[in-house]
């Protein structure tokens, strides 16, 4: 790949000033601070971090503004909302999906002409963004505070991982935040912005995990897992996370861990929507990597099968992120000696619907009078939540109406989907999705 020409930079004294300054004003509305062509484009960066720029490149982080069923569902929740506090939550959601574009002045909300978006403002959580970051002011909501240079004859300050880096580009300096999950928190943590209910909790759920070791040397961080997968290495707390060595930089200095950038979660449709089928599969290594499975037929004379689940491999619950959207659910079947199947639960019907009973692992959003809601800009409560912790186990008795005595085959299997199909039906429109369904984990017993 041909490098860009550039030219250093003189020294930024002022720097330390500048943060301060910037620091003073940064919960005060409205939200433009910083004039757009103080960020560079990722293709800039890309020009000597071109493998980083790759990895990054359909990354959800990349597609967050862009991304298909965000836009469809967000639009959906939007419409017909007439209270004041509804319609503040449900026009907030740019604040995370289009970062670059709310602190430099458009969008400002969700109902704005998306379409005037400015170009590099639609290439979502981005190198520039991240890489000015300077502080938190809380873990919800995107606090991040910044410190970004100004545009490419003048790019500032880089904060990454290393103390010694000495680019020529820009300058860099060496950041704690960079290497702790509060960078990451920040916006992985959702709260209604009029009702302070939870939406989304898995900075928390990751806070109160074993990961979260007080001795630093033991704690592992989102970044511990989610910057060392790669292909090959699914990289989650049931599997090994060797480190990448390799350059930061085209003909820069080796190291022991050069972090990588596909921040991969579940998403196993929006990047294929893309044309990026490898990150379709690195999000399905992740999920194969993440839980177990196993059944205990000991009551089964009683009528009774139960079924083990583990979170072994996420350092937050199964399901994280939109856990009232995100579908883990157990489908499990039993054959009987001529292969007939005599009882079954969790299976999709032929319009993609999960059948009645199903044992899902979600939370339930309600309305503040204990009625579930739809709608997240409605919810005030949250009515319930069984999703499976980091490291922890949850048994689910199945009671079936006959006892199975010889040569019966017992299959359980923990499946994911992004999203219902019931709620995909509601969005207006050409019909969105099918979504994938991915296989966690499966246990099968011959008695
Ligand atoms: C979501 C925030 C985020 C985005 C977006 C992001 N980075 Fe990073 N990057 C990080 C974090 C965090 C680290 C350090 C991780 C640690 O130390 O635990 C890092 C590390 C780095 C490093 C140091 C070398 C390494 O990989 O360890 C470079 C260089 C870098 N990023 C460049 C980029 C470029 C170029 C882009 C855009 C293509 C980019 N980053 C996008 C958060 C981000
Ligand atoms: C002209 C080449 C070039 C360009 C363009 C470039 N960088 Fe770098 N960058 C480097 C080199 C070289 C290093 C040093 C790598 C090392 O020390 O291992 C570096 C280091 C970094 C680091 C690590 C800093 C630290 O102290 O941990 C970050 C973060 C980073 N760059 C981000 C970016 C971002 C974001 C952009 C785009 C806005 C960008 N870079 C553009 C060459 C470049
Ligand atoms: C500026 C806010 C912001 C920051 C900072 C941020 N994220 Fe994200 N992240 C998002 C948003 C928004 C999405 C979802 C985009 C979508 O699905 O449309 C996302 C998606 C992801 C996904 C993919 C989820 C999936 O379903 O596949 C992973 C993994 C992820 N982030 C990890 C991280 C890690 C690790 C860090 C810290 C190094 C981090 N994020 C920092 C906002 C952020
Ligand atoms: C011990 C390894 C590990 C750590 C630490 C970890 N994760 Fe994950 N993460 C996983 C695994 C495995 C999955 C896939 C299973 C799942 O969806 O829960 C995942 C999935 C995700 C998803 C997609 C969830 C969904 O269903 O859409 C997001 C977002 C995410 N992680 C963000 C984070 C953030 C933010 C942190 C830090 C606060 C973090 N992760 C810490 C292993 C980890
Ligand atoms: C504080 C930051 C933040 C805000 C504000 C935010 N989101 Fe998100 N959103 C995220 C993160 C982080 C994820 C990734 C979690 C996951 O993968 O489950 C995400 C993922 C999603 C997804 C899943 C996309 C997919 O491809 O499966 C949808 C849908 C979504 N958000 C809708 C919204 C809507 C609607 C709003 C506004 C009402 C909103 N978000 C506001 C951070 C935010």
């Amino acid at each position: 790949m041909e490098k860009k020409r550039y030219f250093p930079t003189p020294g930024r004294i002022f720097l330390a000033a500048g943060i301060l300054l910037m620091a003073s004003h940064v919960t005060a509305a409205p939200a433009k601070k910083f004039d757009l062509d103080r960020f560079i484009a990722p293709d800039t960066c890309g020009g000597c971090h071109w493998a980083i720029q790759e990895q990054w490149t359909h990354s959800m982080h990349n597609l967050s503004h862009k991304d298909p069923v965000y836009n469809r569902v967000a639009k959906f929740l939007r419409q017909g909302l007439t209270r004041a506090g509804e319609i503040e939550e449900a026009e907030s959601c740019v604040k995370c999906h289009t970062p670059v574009g709310v602190i430099t002045g458009f969008p400002d909300k969700l109902s704005d002409d998306l379409s005037k978006t400015p170009q590099i403002a639609t290439q979502g959580i981005q190198c520039d963004y991240c890489h000015s970051a300077v502080d938190t002011t809380r873990m919800y909501n995107n606090g991040l505070v910044l410190s970004p240079g100004n545009g490419e004859d003048d790019p500032g300050v880089k904060y990454g991982p290393f103390d010694d880096s000495e680019p020529d580009f820009h300058e860099a300096a060496y950041s704690k935040l960079h290497q702790s999950s509060g960078i990451c928190g920040t916006c992985h943590n959702v709260k209604h912005v009029a009702f302070g209910t939870d939406l989304e909790t898995t900075y928390t759920e990751w806070e109160n995990s074993p990961y979260n070791d007080p001795d630093p040397e033991k704690r592992v961080t989102c970044q511990g897992c989610h910057m060392y997968q790669r292909p090959g290495i699914p990289a989650t707390g049931s599997t090994d996370r060797p480190k990448n060595p390799g350059s930061a930089a085209e003909d820069s200095v080796e190291r022991p861990h050069i972090f990588t950038h596909y921040f991969v979660g579940a998403n196993t449709f929006v990047p294929g929507q893309f044309g990026d089928k490898d990150k379709q599969a690195l999000a399905e290594a992740r999920l194969q990597h993440a839980a177990q499975i196993s059944l205990n037929t000991e009551k089964l004379a009683k009528k009774q099968l139960d079924v083990i689940v583990t979170n072994s491999g996420a350092g937050h619950s199964i399901p994280t992120g939109v856990g009232d959207l995100r579908q883990v659910w157990l489908e499990i079947s039993i054959q009987d000696a001529d292969q007939k199947v005599v009882f079954q639960s969790g299976f999709l019907d032929k319009k993609n619907q999960l059948s009645e009973g199903a044992i899902i692992f979600r939370t339930v959003l309600g309305d503040g009078k204990g009625n579930p809601v739809v709608n997240l800009a409605k919810a005030k409560q949250v009515l319930s939540d069984n999703r499976i912790p980091a490291k922890q186990k949850v048994t689910q008795t199945i009671s079936l109406d006959f006892v199975p005595t010889k040569n019966f085959v017992i299959t359980a299997r923990l499946l994911y989907r992004g999203m219902p199909q019931k709620i995909l039906n509601m969005i207006p429109g050409d019909p969105l999705g099918p979504l994938p369904v991915v296989e966690m984990a499966r246990a099968a017993q011959k008695i």
